[in-house]
């Protein structure tokens, strides 16, 4: 008999997971379907973020800044250290430990609430009729399963944008999978792409070792950040971290041997080479929609292969909503994870008639963090988006170098920016580089969500001595009242 639910969810990363496990909390029948298999080919729940993305890059993050600090901050505290080495085996099987306990936990978290989980690839099979519920096949190799359901959340996610010179193959050519997975530190690292992945992974083995040279299409760096910050950071990034970043350029074309070389033109348009033992490709990602049905059942996808969703994430079609990367909007977990809460809490209401849904996810208030070294963060809207707007607003900035706590740590690079309206003082924007700003930033998140006032961050009181001081002092600069500078 075919197996019937309340709710199915296609996909179970941060979007899908999320939105089953508050499904159930709410008393639907709830069942997760999702493909994703380890490099050992075993079902691993938690999609990109959980596998290959958030959590795995930030271990390596981690490990490597352990690594950077020993080898040249600590003589500067006087602890010194004689044959520092670095095992890279053993640094991938941490962060291969971290990723199974995270993947396994929402096994359990699924188990605790009652979430159905088959594995395999869903595809969302034609109705007969409108009140039918809608069907899905799973298929896992050679087993095929239909089950149906009332309500379908697609959070299928994104896949990397490929490069079409270059296949990636993962032992030379690399996408993010492979730059998480390497056992060498390579001598010699190119990266195509310098967006959040290229700096994030070209920094883990820029600190272990490796000579890293990033190519940029756009004449200019991180164009969502704020301009003043992506600025400051090509600096420090170049300078401090000792990362070779060219912009402008154009890829001519890659060809693989014992080496990989890349034929480019730079921002010059002079033609050059680059000769590397691995290269990783980062040039963004793509909404994943391959094996869905999504023309068999007539679900609108916009020009560049997103599904079309509102501001609550419905689709055009009637019980079928969407999360996550696989639609517009920052391609961030928490993003995805909100937007499936929002989502199961809505669809939870209309079964039950109650007839309160929750809010739409405020896109202007989903921070973003870049865990480089200094860490950049932000929220809400930068200063060329306010001048473009035309918006009349405030600024008011304090760097860290004349905080207390930062100057103890020995990580005094970045600073705060808080920009505010000129006439309501109501704040707009506000921007990070600096140490631990991925914590800091969820103070100014609070602030913006409440609609606070740059003076009501001005008039709380801040620990002392603290990073968070920053901020404040930044609040109070946009009056021109900054007290420590
Ligand atoms: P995904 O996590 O991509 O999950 C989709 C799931 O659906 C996958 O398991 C996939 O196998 C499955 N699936 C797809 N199609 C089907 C189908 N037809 N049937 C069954 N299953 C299917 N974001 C942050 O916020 N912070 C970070 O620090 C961060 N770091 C990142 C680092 C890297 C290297 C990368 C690549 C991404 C990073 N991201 C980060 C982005 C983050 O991973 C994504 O925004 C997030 O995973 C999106 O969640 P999702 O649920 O929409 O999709
Ligand atoms: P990205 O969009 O951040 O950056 C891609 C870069 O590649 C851009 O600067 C683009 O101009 C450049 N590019 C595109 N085509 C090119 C070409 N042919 N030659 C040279 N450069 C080219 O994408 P990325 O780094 O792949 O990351 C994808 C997404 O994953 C991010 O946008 C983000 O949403 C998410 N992510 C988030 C992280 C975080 O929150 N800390 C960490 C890593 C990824």
């Amino acid at each position: 008999m075919t197996k019937s639910f309340d709710v199915a969810v296609i996909g179970a990363g941060p979007g899908g997971y999320v939105a089953a496990i508050r499904c159930a909390q709410l008393g639907l029948n709830t069942v997760c379907i999702d493909e994703w298999k380890n490099d050992q080919g075993v079902a691993s729940l938690g999609g990109t973020c959980l596998n290959v993305g958030c959590i795995p890059s930030k271990a390596l993050l981690e490990s490597s800044e352990n690594f950077e600090r020993a080898a040249k901050k600590f003589t500067d505290h006087g602890i010194k250290l004689d044959g520092l080495s670095v095992d890279v085996p053993v640094m991938i099987a941490r962060k291969n430990k971290i990723v199974k306990a995270f993947t396994g936990g929402i096994a359990m978290l699924f188990k605790k609430n009652k979430v159905a989980s088959l594995h395999g690839r869903g595809t969302l099979l034609k109705r007969e009729s409108e009140n039918d519920p809608w069907k899905i096949q799973v298929k896992n190799g050679e087993e095929t399963e239909e089950i149906q359901a009332e309500y379908v959340v697609i959070a299928t996610g994104s896949i990397p944008r490929p490069l079409p010179m270059i296949e990636i193959d993962n032992e030379c050519v690399l996408d993010n999978a492979g730059a998480l997975a390497l056992t060498e530190i390579p001598k010699r690292l190119g990266v195509i792409g310098a967006g959040v992945i290229g700096l994030e992974m070209g920094s883990v083995w820029r600190r272990l070792g490796s000579e890293v040279t990033i190519l940029e299409a756009q004449p200019s760096f991180l164009m969502a950040a704020d301009e003043q910050i992506a600025k400051e950071a090509q600096k420090i990034f170049t300078r401090e971290l000792g990362l070779i970043i060219q912009t402008g350029v154009e890829i001519k074309s890659i060809e693989r041997k014992q080496l990989i070389t890349i034929d480019y033109a730079d921002a010059k348009q002079e033609a050059q080479k680059l000769e590397v033992d691995k290269l990783i490709v980062a040039i963004g990602r793509i909404p994943n929609i391959a094996g869905l049905g999504v023309d068999e059942i007539g679900l609108k996808v916009d020009e560049r292969g997103y599904i079309e969703v509102d501001a609550h994430c419905r689709t055009n079609l009637p019980k079928i909503y969407a999360v996550g990367d696989v639609v517009r909007g920052p391609m961030l977990a928490h993003k995805a994870s909100e937007e499936g809460v929002a989502v199961a809490e809505t669809i939870a209401s209309r079964k039950q008639e109650s007839g309160s849904e929750p809010a739409a996810v405020d896109l202007n208030c989903v921070p973003w963090v870049i865990y480089t070294s200094p860490e950049i963060a932000w929220v809400g809207k930068t200063e060329q988006q306010l001048k473009a707007e035309g918006i009349n607003y405030r600024a008011g900035q304090f760097p860290f170098m004349a905080n207390g706590r930062a100057r103890a740590l020995g990580e005094t690079s970045g600073f705060v920016k808080v920009l505010a309206d000129a006439e309501s003082d109501r704040i707009l924007g506000v921007h990070m580089m600096g140490p631990y700003v991925s914590e800091m930033i969820a103070e100014a998140v609070v602030a913006m969500e409440f609609a606070a006032s740059s003076e009501d961050l001005a008039r709380i009181i801040h620990a002392h001595p603290s990073l968070s001081e920053v901020l404040h002092e930044a609040a109070l600069a946009v009056d021109k009242r900054a007290l420590h500078i």
